[in-house]
């Protein structure tokens, strides 16, 4: 039988098991346990069984605090090539290290390039979900892989319309125009976009456009990533001072950095939820339904 008459085999990294199951269900994918743990030295320790010989393999990664993660999703796709596996592809719903994108100070270093290089040499194809794309035009810029690129907007769309009274879509700066646009046009909902200077990893100024003819809506802020928390918190404290009810902040990617929580509670935001590409308590937007077509076109 040749790779193509069997079913994808699906491998979950460590902490993306309840998505690659739900993946697989929908994919007819055989699910491979991956044994994976540390030495006492900290090194890695990683098996597959020999089944994954001659069948396509689909290791699933979100990248969330990537550091962390990385040597194991390497050594995982080295082995699955080791062990036979004809095609090995990354469904990596957050795709990390796409901020980088150029040498805001002279001598920084250019991340986004050095991991979109390691990945591609290790990977035959990749799906993510809205990467940062800002700087680059696409992840072909960087990428030497096949690529399909995942919106999340719509799945945001269908869970403002179902929860929000009356929402105004507001992106915070002019990065998320893309994603305030993606969601609000096809609902038909006014939006707006603030803009964004930052000064600091956690210190923002933002500017509020006029919102006057929105009197009455509840503001839902729309972003692709909350990490310091910074720029939703400075935009949910100007809307306030502006005479808006409490905001509703809706994610893609929520990675959630340490004290996040406190200071969008402070701020004053009503519900902050996002997508499951990253495991948080806030992520109540399921992707897989969104996943499956990529997946399947690539695998
Ligand atoms: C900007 O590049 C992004 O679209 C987000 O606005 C930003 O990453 C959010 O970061 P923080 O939560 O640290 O303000």
């Amino acid at each position: 039988m040749t790779d193509t008459q069997q079913p994808p085999c699906l491998i979950a990294l460590p902490g993306n098991e309840p998505l690659t199951r739900a993946l697989a269900d929908q994919l007819g994918a055989d699910l491979i346990d991956l044994e994976y743990r540390r030495f006492p030295d900290g090194e890695s320790y990683l098996r597959l069984p020999d089944a994954i010989k001659g069948r396509r393999v689909a290791l699933v990664a979100s990248l969330d605090r990537p550091d962390d993660k990385i040597a194991a999703l390497l050594f995982t796709a080295e082995l699955a090539r080791d062990l036979g596996a004809t095609r090995v592809g990354l469904i990596c719903p957050y795709l990390a290290y796409m901020r980088q994108d150029t040498r805001f100070h002279p001598g920084e270093a250019l991340t986004s390039r050095s991991f979109a290089r390691w990945l591609s040499a290790h990977m035959d194809w990749l799906v993510t979900v809205d990467p940062h794309l800002h700087r680059y035009g696409s992840l072909d810029e960087i990428y030497t892989l096949e690529s399909e690129v995942v919106a999340a907007a719509p799945a945001l769309s269908e869970w403002i319309a179902e929860s929000v009274v009356r929402p105004v879509v507001i992106g915070p700066d002019g990065e998320s125009e893309q994603w305030a646009r993606a969601v609000a046009e096809p609902a038909k909902l006014p939006w707006r976009v603030m803009a964004k200077t930052r000064a600091g990893d956690r210190e923002v100024r933002l500017e509020v456009p006029d919102l006057s003819d929105l009197e009455g809506h509840t503001p839902v802020l729309v972003d692709d990533i909350i990490s310091s928390g910074a720029t939703v918190a400075e935009a949910t404290r100007l809307l306030l001072e502006a005479g808006f009810p409490a905001p509703v902040v809706v994610v893609v990617h929520g990675l959630f950095g340490p004290r996040s929580r406190e200071l969008l509670r402070h701020a004053g935001v009503a519900r902050v939820v996002c997508t499951n590409s990253v495991n948080a308590p806030e992520s109540d937007i399921g992707l897989s339904r969104l996943l499956l077509p990529a997946i399947d076109r690539l695998v």
